[in-house]
């Protein structure tokens, strides 16, 4: 753990314990909580607002919002560039959350400035980038019990970082008490080596914030307003500002590149495994196994290597996923296998088996100890209990009853170039291999098709349907036709002889 950080002016650091528990009923909260997020996100290079990005199956501004949400009356974000994206996805994960609209970005303490002007809220305001996906609610409690037991008016929280390039630098007195914040581009070549950063994580008294932030000045290398200096000017009023120091670095982080936005998806990956595996899942590989923070898993799931669990995916107890599986809204029943699959918006059922190398598109369920096999695509189409389709397919838009047997290679064409139509297959049926079942179409229950039948027609229950030329053998072609070659002395050596009878 971390040494406590030396602030002597009022000196705190952060509790490393877990507050999870108990924040349901001890959340203390702040009046309102302004998240920045009106940045162009210019180094990120992308079509796609900064704050849109993914990480972990949910926006970056998404895992921010969660974290602050809880401990504050009122949520308040800033918009601007991307401002209709931005917009609409508030609109579906924070519809209650007030929109402050940034026209022109001309800087964190313009975007502050704008978010006061919208609200006569008083009391305190806690001020998180909307870039930060990490933070979690605990850590910002923790801030909130020390900015009041310090009875601040101006906070700053802050972290040491193994490379601190690009961030704002804590400048404290000899003492230990902040004095300023510089920004990298704005700093020296000794204020670089400070590694106690910024986290841009805050919280303030309103009416200080308020007064402050009138006398900021564009005085600095970007020309923007920065809400940093907020701090050294709350100081220069006599009155209290602190840094206290989180004790946990990789919270902190921002996204502010593509590079960053990796590095912060790895470590989300980490926790969210850990989470798993301390409530009783085996991941055999944590480092290359992707899960989503919306995806749940029981107690013993084993997942192997290479895996990745997206959306709505819900897996029960003894169910074994890949390697090398793609499951993105899928439900798992207890004790089915996925081995080396894609899955998409689909039902496993229990005990049921799939893969290696299967398909499985939206729309389709798997009946409890079914089978689908190698090289198996299915769509939209529902497989019985204990049914099989062990190899080679195409299933799509199907209805497949119980204990039924689909042969290798048998294909469910199920589009005339213009529409889909539906198969039905009954209970017990035979599909003999290589069968095509043109749709739309129905076999009986117990119903058998030959190898190699191409149906059109309904197979009635109890019949088989045979739809192939019969066979016939030309005698003696090879050696008439093919005389010279390997085949011939082959047949030859085997007796074969030019009659024709
Ligand atoms: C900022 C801090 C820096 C800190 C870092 C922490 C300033 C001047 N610098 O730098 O000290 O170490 O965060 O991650 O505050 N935004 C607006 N409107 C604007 C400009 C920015 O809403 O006009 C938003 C951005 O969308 C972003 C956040 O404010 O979510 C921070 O802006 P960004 O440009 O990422 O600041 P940094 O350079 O990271
Ligand atoms: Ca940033």
């Amino acid at each position: 753990m971390a040494e406590p950080p030396i602030d002597s002016d009022h000196g705190r650091a952060l509790r490393t314990s877990s507050w999870e528990a108990i924040l349901a009923s001890q959340q203390k909260k702040v009046d309102l909580v302004v998240v920045l997020a009106a940045g162009e996100g210019t180094r990120m290079k992308s079509s796609l607002a900064k704050v849109l990005h993914p990480i972990a199956g949910k926006t970056v501004i998404h895992h921010v919002l969660e974290a602050v949400t809880p401990t504050s009356k009122e949520v308040s974000v800033v918009v601007g560039a991307h401002r209709e994206e931005v917009e609409a996805h508030l609109s579906e994960i924070a519809p209650s959350a007030h929109r402050v609209h940034q026209a022109e970005r001309n800087g964190t303490g313009h975007a502050v400035q704008l978010a006061l002007a919208d609200t006569n809220i008083t009391g305190t305001v806690l001020v998180v980038a909307g870039d930060t996906p990490l933070l979690r609610t605990s850590t910002i409690s923790e801030f909130i019990e020390a900015h009041e037991e310090l009875e601040s008016v101006a906070s700053v929280l802050t972290a040491v970082l193994p490379d601190p390039f690009g961030y704002g630098r804590i400048l404290r007195d000899d003492l230990g008490a902040v004095l300023r914040i510089v920004e990298e581009r704005d700093a020296d070549e000794d204020q670089k080596l400070v590694d106690e950063i910024n986290t841009g994580v805050y919280l303030f008294d309103i009416e200080t914030l308020r007064e402050a932030a009138k006398n900021l000045t564009a005085d600095n290398s970007q020309g923007e307003l920065y809400l940093t200096d907020v701090i050294a000017l709350v100081k220069a009023s006599g009155k209290i500002a602190v840094a206290i120091q989180s004790n946990d670095f990789t919270e902190t982080l921002g996204i502010n590149d593509r590079s960053q936005l990796a590095q912060c998806a790895a470590i989300m990956r980490d926790r969210i495994n850990d989470s798993h595996m301390l409530n009783g899942v085996s991941i055999i590989d944590p480092m290359t196994t992707w899960i989503d923070a919306t995806v749940e898993i029981d107690t013993d799931v084993t997942i192997m290597p290479g895996s990745a669990l997206h959306g709505k995916t819900k897996i029960a107890s003894g169910a074994l996923i890949g390697p090398r599986t793609t499951l993105t809204n899928v439900t798992i029943d207890r004790g089915a296998v996925v081995i080396e699959s894609r899955v998409a918006d689909s039902q496993i059922g229990a005990e049921a088996s799939v893969g290696p190398f299967s398909f499985i598109r939206p729309g389709t369920q798997l009946a409890s100890n079914s089978k689908v096999g190698a090289y198996v695509e299915i769509k939209n189409s529902s497989i019985g209990e204990s049914s099989k389709v062990p190899h080679l397919s195409y299933v799509g838009d199907a209805t497949i009853g119980e204990g039924t047997n689909i042969g290798a290679a048998t294909i469910f064409v199920n589009y005339d170039g213009v529409e889909k139509h539906q198969t039905v297959v009954g209970d017990h049926v035979r599909v003999g291999s290589d069968t095509m079942l043109v749709a739309p179409v129905r076999i009986g229950d117990g119903a058998y098709t030959a190898a190699g039948s191409i149906i059109t027609e309904d197979v009635p229950a109890g019949a088989i349907g045979v739809a192939r030329a019969k066979q016939r053998n030309v005698l003696g072609w090879v050696l008439r036709r093919r005389s010279g070659t390997k085949s011939e002395q082959a047949a030859r050596d085997a007796g074969a002889t030019e009659s024709t009878l």
